[in-house]
């Protein structure tokens, strides 16, 4: 496994593998692997010869007052975890390398060039982080630049993340399919994220509640409930009794817009704090 750096040395080894006609595919993270994207990785490993998995925690999406500073940073155990798995190439990039200029002119002033896609990166996640998703498909974007993979994997954790990142390759022309994977998650039901790390081990168990009540309420709908706001509700109010500090529960098409009593496809998406420490999760169902 080649541990990269720098663009130009990327370039190089992909334009080898490209040559001799190598099928690429991507798995981005911001590292402090778990098992979540363990699984991204071998899923790329079924779809295409090579692998490459990059590893960058990107300034640009986290807002301001948020966790950049404390992100965990474990690169050397990462590494170690990418290798006994297969993977080909591991590309980590310093803040420099990505956005050259930001060691002296700060975030803001790391790139004038930006991915927006309007709409889908205002509601939810993005209402409660402004500018996380221009952040994330800015990124995503300079790294399908780099990589230049025939398809990308990403989890299904990231829900409101997967479909931002559908919409602007189609949108844009990028050249990648883009796969996704459904959430791995913790024996108790915890979905499994490198902040759960920032998580004490009594409130590990607390957190497993997150999921326990999105199966209950998915369960009322499956028995027939549609007063949507009402189960909206009912849920914040159970989650306020867990101990957490609910941010956002909502009912959703698949597509994020709002549902109708006629809807077939769901996803109930939500964001909590517990301490302080946000957590996120969602479920899909079927009616
Ligand atoms: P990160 O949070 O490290 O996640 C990298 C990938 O792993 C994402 O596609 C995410 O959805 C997936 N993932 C994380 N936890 C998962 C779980 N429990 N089950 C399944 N998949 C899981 O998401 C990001 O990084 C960044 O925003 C990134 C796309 C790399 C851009 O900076």
């Amino acid at each position: 496994m080649q541990v990269i750096h720098t663009i130009r040395q990327l370039r190089e080894v992909i334009q080898a593998f490209k040559q001799v006609g190598k099928k690429i595919a991507f798995v981005p993270t911001m590292g402090n692997l778990h098992e979540g994207h363990l699984q991204l990785v071998s899923m790329a490993q079924t779809k295409a010869e090579i692998v490459v998995c990059s590893i960058f925690v990107n300034p640009l999406q986290f807002g301001e007052g948020e966790d950049f500073d404390k992100y965990p940073k474990t690169l050397k155990d990462d590494t170690r975890q990418l290798q006994q798995l297969g993977c080909d190439i591991v590309f980590a990039p310093s803040v420099e390398e990505m956005y050259p200029g930001s060691s002296t002119a700060g975030k803001a002033g790391a790139t004038q060039s930006q991915i927006v896609v309007p709409g889908i990166s205002d509601t939810l996640e993005g209402a409660s982080r402004p500018g996380h998703f221009t952040g994330v498909a800015t990124v995503v974007g300079k790294l399908f630049n780099m990589v230049q993979p025939d398809l990308a994997v990403f989890g299904e954790k990231d829900y409101q993340q997967l479909l931002v990142i559908k919409r602007f390759v189609n949108e844009l022309c990028f050249p990648v399919g883009i796969l996704s994977y459904p959430i791995v998650r913790e024996e108790n039901g915890l979905a499994m994220s490198s902040r759960n790390g920032y998580l004490s081990s009594e409130q590990k168990q607390q957190a497993s509640a997150l999921y326990r009540t999105l199966q209950a309420m998915a369960q009322k709908l499956q028995s027939g409930s549609r007063n949507y706001q009402q189960l909206e509700q009912e849920t914040v109010e159970q989650l306020q009794k867990s101990g957490f500090k609910p941010d956002y529960i909502q009912i959703r098409n698949t597509d994020l817009s709002k549902p109708t009593l006629d809807s077939k496809q769901l996803v109930i998406l939500a964001a909590a704090w517990l301490g302080k420490t946000r957590l996120i999760d969602n479920l899909q169902l079927s009616l």
